[in-house]
């Protein structure tokens, strides 16, 4: 089950009195080289981001502030994630669809990502994204 290789991953931390620090090195607490970061902030309550799938892309999903809840699908299984620390990250491996919502007033989502932005790389409609990981579900 690809849903299996998602996980969440414990980051290093430096406890201090004086604030918590916690570090990221590529290649070394992720399985992909990091190529971009991005982050979501100032969302709405309500609001649902994501609700796509990607057909390489691997990225680690870290609640920098605040909470959220993300739920990953393979086409067969779906598992709800709740991030609310920053020293853990969501692997999530490509050929999974992800639907992000409850996001906490004032939460940041920064995503690490193994690729630069490429549209071609996302699939937009579920529909598609069954069809790639599990064509025999697809009923045209
Ligand atoms: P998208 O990944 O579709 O976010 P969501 O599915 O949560 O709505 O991105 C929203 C828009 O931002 C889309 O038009 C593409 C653009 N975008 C970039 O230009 N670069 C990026 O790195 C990302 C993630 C998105």
């Amino acid at each position: 089950m690809v849903l299996n290789d998602c996980k969440i991953i414990e980051l290093p931390q430096v406890h201090d009195p004086r604030g918590n620090l916690t570090f990221i090195e590529a290649g070394r607490h992720l399985p992909f080289e990091i190529k971009r970061v991005y982050y979501l902030y100032d969302v709405p309550g309500g609001s649902t981001r994501a609700g796509h799938g990607h057909k390489n892309l691997q990225q680690l999903v870290i609640a920098m502030s605040g909470s959220f809840d993300i739920e990953l699908d393979d086409g067969y299984t779906k598992q709800k994630f709740h991030l609310n620390r920053s020293h853990y990250g969501l692997y999530i491996c490509p050929k999974i669809w992800r639907l992000m919502d409850n996001f906490s007033s004032g939460s940041v989502c920064m995503v690490l990502a193994s690729d630069y932005y490429d549209e071609s790389d996302y699939y937009r409609y579920y529909k598609d994204f069954l069809r790639a990981v599990r064509p025999e579900k697809v009923h045209e």
